[in-house]
């Protein structure tokens, strides 16, 4: 019998990695093998001489990991959009030569990989450049579930829904959640915006009771009630929840 034609062309894998907002403790096991099974570990940064947010989770879980990084500039608006396609249409093309060889790559990102991340966007680069590539995703836990444990919040119940919005560029799009009193809103990238999302909370109302993490699991974590903060904004690493507008419990003997 003759020998099976060698195998010219082997299928690289890219594997989206959540490992969560911060605690090193909040990496699932499957996100742990996953990193240490890879060929090659991937990390987002704002420049290759600093190790970003999900590198030093890594590094704190796994020492004896390294990760190669590939730099996203997190600006906002139009200019930073831009940037960050841009980013993810050269990490597609550093990763195009290791895919080929049939290695498989875990790309590291703050809380799910399927949530406003970066490896989206990579994941669309690459599938254009290396269709060939198994493209999967390693859920994270998300940065609103470590608020929502951290500031004691009980996120939703019965019929309660949820919205999770960005206030990157400033409320506007608050305005459909304020109109559900019966939802939970989560508000990420508001940083910079805290005030007017203060301010909208507490024109419907909703400011008592929201809560905001800043940097959780990260030096200089902090968790607030949110009509207690006094800085004017916060880092991009901010999340605020505001919990459903609930009735108050009757009162028992
Ligand atoms: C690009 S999104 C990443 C979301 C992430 N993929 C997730 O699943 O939660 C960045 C936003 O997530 C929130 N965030 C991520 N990590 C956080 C942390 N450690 N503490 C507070 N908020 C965080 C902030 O609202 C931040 O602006």
């Amino acid at each position: 019998m003759n020998d099976p034609p060698p195998n010219r062309y082997r299928t690289g894998r890219l594997i989206g990695v959540g490992v969560g907002p911060g605690d090193p403790g909040n990496l699932t096991l499957r996100a742990i093998r996953a990193i240490k099974e890879a060929d090659l570990v991937i990390a987002p940064c704002s420049s290759t001489d600093t190790e970003g947010r999900a590198e030093s989770i890594v590094r704190n879980a796994l020492p004896e990991v390294s990760c190669q990084r590939i730099i996203f500039d997190m600006s906002p608006g139009e200019t930073g959009t831009q940037a960050r396609v841009r980013g993810a249409r050269e990490a597609a093309l550093g990763l195009h030569g290791p895919l080929c060889e049939g290695k498989t790559i875990a790309f590291v990102t703050l809380g799910d990989p399927n949530v406003f991340s970066t490896f989206s966007l990579v994941a669309k680069e690459v599938a254009h450049l290396s269709p060939e590539t198994e493209i999967r995703t390693i859920p994270g836990i998300m940065a609103f579930q470590e608020v929502a444990s951290m500031g004691g919040l009980n996120l939703l119940d019965e019929t309660e829904k949820l919205f999770l919005v960005t206030a990157r560029e400033g409320t506007e799009d608050l305005d459909e959640a304020l109109g559900s009193p019966n939802a939970a809103i989560v508000i990420y990238k508001g940083g910079r915006h805290l005030q007017e999302i203060k301010a909208a909370l507490d024109m419907a109302g909703r400011l008592k009771g929201a809560v905001v993490g800043e940097m959780l699991g990260l030096e200089g974590e902090t968790i607030s009630d949110l009509d207690t903060v006094t800085a004017q904004r916060l880092s991009y690493l901010a999340t605020v929840i505001a919990p459903p507008l609930r009735k108050p419990e009757p009162a028992t003997d």
